[in-house]
């Protein structure tokens, strides 16, 4: 599996990582057994896997705890990214939510730390100042943000403190960065995380109609804003979508692999791209996934993915919050 590194860190990374957002079990995953997070653990560090994705704010915690649980004994070989909530990295507070990720984790070091989405209730520059103290104590190697656009990176970048990657959301039908988020990230140095490889399940090529979704796989701005789930309030892009879907399908029949595993090697495919996190549930997902490692697509089938799903990326714009339409550029 090849590696990248993560921005200037010199931190590397597998350019395929394990999404934990479901792990730990909660309402928007449902449950999940821990025993699948284990098994999922060993195989992807056995077959060259080491990035781990989680967050404090999934599952009230339960995922950091879960990740810890799987990774006891085998910590020195991975290397972990967590996620802070924005309103939590006030100065007072910012220091006892990393040692409650620490503790949760079973470690004394994240390697990633990154702020889950923009800063908009207290000073950025305090923020990233003491998250610079926390990277000079060893208790994180790197900083990272997640969901930040063109102005809010800016600010960021502003406090001269060293911001390795920004994680957001990538995959064939979700390519909002590439417009002006990416490019602004290369100029700096910085790596990309993309994350939601599959848009929840889409790519998978499961769904014909957006009636057959789960409604909180439903609720992205592809989708029309007056689905059950929906919270974005635009009028979606489903004649788009289901397009594009469909070209995607007749691409991956004729290079005969799976949807969903062309779609996540489409993403590792990209320049910037440092690493794609695919939620990963169980050991059966994992194997599949592991087949992309040794696809390679080719200049033209890269290029007739970006022209089919052009007209959605049109139409959706340079907006990268596909949940609710914050503004990110
Ligand atoms: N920073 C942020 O704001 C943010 C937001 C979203 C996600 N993330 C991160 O990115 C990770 C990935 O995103 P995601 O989990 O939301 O979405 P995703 O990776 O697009 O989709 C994950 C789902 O796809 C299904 N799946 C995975 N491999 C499959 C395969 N080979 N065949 C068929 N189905 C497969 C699984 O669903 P089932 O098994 O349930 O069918 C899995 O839960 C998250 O876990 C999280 O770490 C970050």
């Amino acid at each position: 599996m090849e590696k990248r590194v993560v921005g200037k860190s010199g931190i590397e990374i597998s350019v395929m990582g394990i999404g934990g957002w479901s792990y730990g079990g909660g309402d928007y995953w449902g449950p999940q057994a821990q025993e699948d997070v284990d098994a999922v653990a060993h195989a992807a560090l056995d077959n060259g896997i080491n990035f781990f994705d989680t967050a404090e704010g999934y599952n009230e915690g339960r995922s950091e705890e879960a990740v810890g649980i799987a990774l006891k004994g085998r910590r020195d070989e991975a290397v972990i990214a967590t996620k802070i909530s924005p309103n939590n990295t006030e100065p007072t507070v910012l220091r006892e939510h990393c040692e409650a990720s620490l503790r949760r984790l079973q470690t004394d070091y994240i390697d990633v730390y990154i702020v889950h989405w923009p800063i908009t209730e207290h000073s950025v520059q305090d923020a990233f100042a003491t998250m610079n103290a926390l990277k000079e104590e060893g208790k994180i190697r790197s900083i990272g943000v997640s969901n930040f656009g063109v102005a809010q990176l800016s600010e960021a970048l502003d406090t001269g403190v060293q911001i390795d990657v920004n994680q957001v959301c990538y995959n064939l039908l979700s390519r909002a960065i590439e417009i002006e988020i990416l490019p602004l990230c290369q100029k700096n140095g910085m790596g990309i995380l993309g994350y939601m490889p599959l848009l929840q399940g889409l790519l998978t090529g499961m769904y014909k109609t957006a009636e057959e979704l789960p409604p909180v796989h439903a609720r992205f701005r592809h989708f029309r804003g007056d689905r059950e789930k929906a919270g974005h309030g635009e009028e979606g892009a489903e004649e788009e979508m289901f397009a594009a879907v469909e070209g995607i399908r007749k691409v991956a029949e004729a290079e005969g692999v799976p949807m969903a595993q062309l779609a996540i090697a489409w993403t590792i495919a990209k320049p910037g791209i440092t690493c794609e996190l695919v939620g990963t549930r169980n050991l059966s997902e994992l194997q599949e996934n592991l087949n992309v490692a040794s696809l390679s697509l080719s200049a033209e089938t890269v290029a007739k993915l970006d022209e089919l799903t052009d007209p959605l990326l049109q139409k959706l714009g340079a907006n990268a919050d596909y949940f609710l339409a914050r503004r990110t550029h």
